[in-house]
């Protein structure tokens, strides 16, 4: 047990997937796992363990915003011993030919400020995606019916982000998208040598305010946990 994660020693896999929201860790394990065991529940960020393909897998909760998700990835690395860790989550299209409900594969992400930030002083850490998770995933959406775009995002430490300038410059320099916690996961995968990777959904677009449909949300979240699945064990 840790301070945030209830779970027993043994009862986290080696491969993790990080929705933000717990009850979509929930519906992902009822949906996708084999015997899907409740693992922890502290603070209500769920986690469950099961197979898939026989494979054993955890998906649990991270939370919003980068000090949440630090709290779990730490725990989960570093106490639990999770070598791939998968984000999946959606994310606000920053460019005009990303749309709402296409796919978005960080291969790194910018970042004003994360949980990690002081360290490196006046450094500009590039935290980066595990390439080979990265090229598994983008093998594993071919055949799927979604355009997918791979390329750098932004991890905002704010949702309701009043700096226009600050997302206008990232924009010009080609930043896909926008969400909160993949630089922090990156950063620590980074450190602890270990694999990450960020699977995101466009659920909402900056440019044009077009956002996806409630109905549309679930499909849009089962592609990305079948994707990283199949990327975690290529
Ligand atoms: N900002 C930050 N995070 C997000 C957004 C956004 O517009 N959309 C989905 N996640």
């Amino acid at each position: 047990m840790t301070v945030h994660i209830g779970a027993k020693p043994g009862d986290i896999a080696e491969t993790v997937l990080l929705p933000g929201d717990p009850y979509r860790a929930k519906w992902a394990a009822e949906n996708f796992l084999d015997n899907p065991v409740l693992v922890n529940e502290v603070r209500g960020m769920l986690g469950f363990t099961g197979t898939w393909n026989g494979h054993k897998v955890t998906i649990h909760g991270s939370g919003m915003g980068m000090p949440s998700l630090s709290i779990y990835a730490n725990e989960l690395i570093r106490d639990y011993g999770a070598k791939t860790l998968i984000r999946i989550g959606s994310c606000g299209a920053m460019q005009k030919h990303v749309g709402v409900r296409d796919v978005v594969i960080a291969m790194t992400s910018s970042t004003l400020g994360s949980p990690s930030r002081g360290i490196f002083r006046d450094m500009n850490f590039a935290p980066c995606a595990d390439y080979k998770l990265l090229q598994a995933a983008v093998e594993a959406t071919k055949g799927m019916d979604v355009p997918v775009h791979v390329g750098g995002i932004y991890s905002s430490d704010t949702f309701y982000d009043e700096r226009d300038d600050l997302v206008d410059q990232l924009t010009r320099h080609g930043t896909l998208a926008v969400e909160m916690e993949a630089a922090e996961l990156y950063t620590l995968a980074n450190r602890h040598s270990v694999r990450a990777l960020a699977v995101l959904t466009v659920s909402d677009h900056l440019q044009t305010g077009e956002a996806l449909p409630s109905d549309q949300r679930e499909r849009s979240f089962g592609d990305m946990v079948e994707i990283a699945l199949k990327a975690a064990f290529t």
